[in-house]
């Protein structure tokens, strides 16, 4: 993992080269579109108020839980013992990038949608709003962490959310046999190199040209901007985006040759 002043080095970099967000100098139809309609719609969906104020609950939960460790995400705090509020501080994708998954869930209507990295269910309940039906599938190592995100999700009333359990190596192949196609995948666990590779390579046997896949993190440390170079090098991807905290895969074949963007967001 990169160093805070490593890290702000780095976004500045990108920050600096990359296009403007407001689509200038885009020559893509398709990802001009994406910005135009997606990255920068500032609409404000009905979705947001509840679910914000389900992190707010979060902040102010100061009950310990006994929790597994899982991946490199965790690196941060050893204990096994940890206070919700703390953990909500640290692991939760902040709400600029929840809610462009949202928008991006809605303008796309994936069906089936599959989340690596539950936690208490944010991102999840983001992933799970979109107008259209569709169901989230999103997979939590620890029993005690998946415990307060279905609670959120009751709390929240949402239906179409279905949570595993497990160590994503044991339940994603069998979770992705039965779902046979993924709509969209938003990979946010155990920010390692080899286990990024390996759910990038899982993903895509069960993907279709119309797929989206996310990845989060992709410059928080050299392996995962390594685990990057690989997916957006993959010759069945036909596109990529990268905001910086979250990298884009597509697999539309109606562009004549691969593409890369960084786009400020
Ligand atoms: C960064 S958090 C997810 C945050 C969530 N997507 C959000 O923004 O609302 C990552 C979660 O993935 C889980 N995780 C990491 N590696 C895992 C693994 N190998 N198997 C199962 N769960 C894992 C951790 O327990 C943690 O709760």
């Amino acid at each position: 993992m990169y160093s805070k002043f490593q890290l702000t080095k780095k976004f500045l970099h990108y920050y600096l080269a990359s296009s403007n967000g407001k689509g200038h100098g885009i020559h893509s139809p398709f990802v001009f579109d994406f910005i135009k309609n997606v990255l920068n719609d500032s609409k404000t969906y009905s979705c947001y108020k509840p679910i914000e104020q389900k992190r707010k609950d979060l902040l102010r939960n100061f009950t310990i839980i006994e929790v597994e460790d899982f991946g490199a995400g965790s690196a941060v705090i050893k204990t096994n013992k940890r206070v919700i509020a703390n953990m909500a501080t640290t692991s939760l994708k902040p709400k600029k990038y929840a809610q462009l998954l949202c928008r991006m869930v809605n303008y796309y209507s994936p069906k089936t949608i599959v989340e690596l990295g539950t936690s208490f269910g944010i991102t999840s309940t983001y992933l799970a709003s979109a107008l259209s039906p569709s169901t989230v599938f999103t997979c939590e190592g620890s029993d005690a962490i998946a415990a307060v995100a279905k609670q959120n999700f009751d709390d929240l009333k949402f239906k179409n959310i279905h949570i595993t359990i497990g160590d994503f190596n044991k339940t994603l192949s069998p979770l992705l046999t039965r779902l046979k196609t993924v709509n969209f995948a938003f990979v946010d666990g155990n920010h390692l190199k080899k286990p990024t590779i390996t759910y990038f390579t899982e993903l895509l046997k069960y993907s279709n040209v119309n797929t989206i896949l996310i990845f989060d993190d992709i410059h928080w440390s050299i392996e995962m901007e390594e685990a990057w170079a690989v997916i957006k090098q993959h010759p069945t991807v036909t596109l990529t985006l990268d905001l910086f905290f979250l990298g884009i895969v597509f697999f539309n074949t109606d562009f004549n040759h691969k593409q890369h963007f960084t786009i400020r967001f």
